[in-house]
């Protein structure tokens, strides 16, 4: 299995455009100019570029995945999708059952695109529905209603066999007995897989302020902690089995390919402002980032065919130090000789001894690492002790 999966190869196609911000958001993102629509074609061409000059380091791999992120990809012209999966078939090639995933915000209008996305050769949406409360949109500054989530949803569903949402929860003043209620609300819309994430608030952003300024009051660790143990049992009671921290599938078909790569720390290629990459060539793992700013990486694109920033050979130190966090986080763990073989020697069999008997990793095979229940909610603690 392992040397298969040193095979996998997935594309990540960053598009950093939002109609707005949200408050809580520290993503890579611009806000657009309503008076200066995006040359999508111009964009279209730079992208295919920046693909075709990683292109040389898949070495003869094929692409299992491809994730369009942002930003709002649902801002992407159908045609300038459809460009990019080209090249990516053209240049590099896919395998068999391909996952192309793209995801969308619920506005009409970029449900007006779904149909074309679908034709382009999208198979995946993921819809940020973020809420189904009235109240809670407003407090998060989303550009959609409740009503018009749904519209998209009913959209999305005649055009995609395999559809997602995201749903943010732990929101401030947000009560248990009502998020089971939206909870149940969105299950019973029957998506074939559910990312819930706790809203965190995250250094820079509108949320930061207005929390430092008592104008927001963000949950203490102990009720989100309960939030995050209720509803992971809520789901699992309602088969959809928690395969990672916040990621559930209704069948283990619908689990994100593209997502479990990065888990399983597989290479991929990054393109597009800001984007990151991973490539292991001729034995060594190294790191690509590509510049952040849109205008900068688009001219740069242009000159030089590619806007990379840094692209360098990772230590076994750093492999391990990434690898552990990203593969903590499967429910079911990964084998042992997984770290073994992209960090040797580095895991200290008595590190892991210890925190079996805490009960933060499961005491299973002696040759696998899985976290426990208990274990989940402090992984990046874990990781950090492990590589130490
Ligand atoms: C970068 S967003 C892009 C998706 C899409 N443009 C949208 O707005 O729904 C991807 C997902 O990250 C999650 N997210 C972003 N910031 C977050 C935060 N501070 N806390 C929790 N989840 C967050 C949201 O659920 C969102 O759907």
């Amino acid at each position: 299995m392992l040397e298969a999966d040193q095979f996998r190869l997935g594309l990540y196609v960053h598009w950093p455009f939002c109609e707005k911000r949200c408050p809580y958001c520290d993503f890579n993102v611009h806000e657009l100019d309503p008076d200066q629509p995006t040359d999508q074609a111009r964009w279209a061409a730079a992208l295919s570029a920046e693909l075709r000059h990683f292109a040389p380091l898949a070495q003869g791999r094929r692409l299992t995945s491809i994730f369009f992120g942002g930003g709002t990809p649902s801002l992407m012209a159908p045609e300038t999708v459809e460009a990019v999966i080209d090249t990516a078939r053209r240049e590099i090639g896919f395998l068999n059952n391909i996952e192309i995933t793209l995801e969308a915000n619920p506005t009409s209008a970029d449900a007006d695109r779904f149909a074309g996305y679908r034709a382009a050769g999208v198979n995946r949406l993921s819809l940020g529905i973020q809420s189904l409360r009235p109240d809670a949109l407003l407090a998060l500054g989303r550009q959609h209603s409740v009503d018009e989530a749904l519209a998209a949803l009913e959209l999305a569903r005649s055009a995609f066999d395999n559809l997602s949402f995201d749903l943010m929860y732990a929101r401030p003043r947000q009560d248990r007995e009502d998020w089971a209620a939206e909870l149940d609300q969105a299950l019973a819309l029957r998506p074939d897989h559910i990312s819930l994430y706790q809203l965190t608030i995250e250094p820079n952003t509108i949320f930061e302020q207005l929390a430092r300024k008592g104008i927001i009051r963000p949950k203490e660790d102990d009720e989100t902690a309960d939030f995050y143990h209720w509803t992971r049992q809520h789901l699992s009671a309602a088969s959809f089995a928690g395969y990672e921290v916040s990621n559930h599938a209704a069948a283990p078909t619908f689990e994100s390919a593209h997502n479990r790569l990065y888990w399983a720390y597989q290479d991929y290629i990054g393109i597009g402002p800001g984007a990151h990459g991973r490539l292991t060539s001729d034995g060594a793992k190294t790191a690509a980032r590509q510049h952040r700013a849109p205008s900068v990486w688009l001219d740069q694109v242009e000159a030089q065919g590619h806007a990379t920033v840094t692209h360098e050979n990772l230590s076994a130190e750093d492999r391990l130090a990434e690898a552990l966090p990203f593969g903590l986080r499967l429910t079911e763990g990964l084998p042992l000789a997984h770290f073994e073989a992209l960090a040797p020697g580095l895991l200290s069999a008595g590190k892991i001894e210890a925190l079996r008997a805490e009960g933060y990793l499961m005491a299973r095979d002696d040759d696998w690492l899985q976290v426990s229940d208990e274990g989940r909610p402090v992984i990046d603690a874990l990781a950090r002790y492990l590589q130490s």
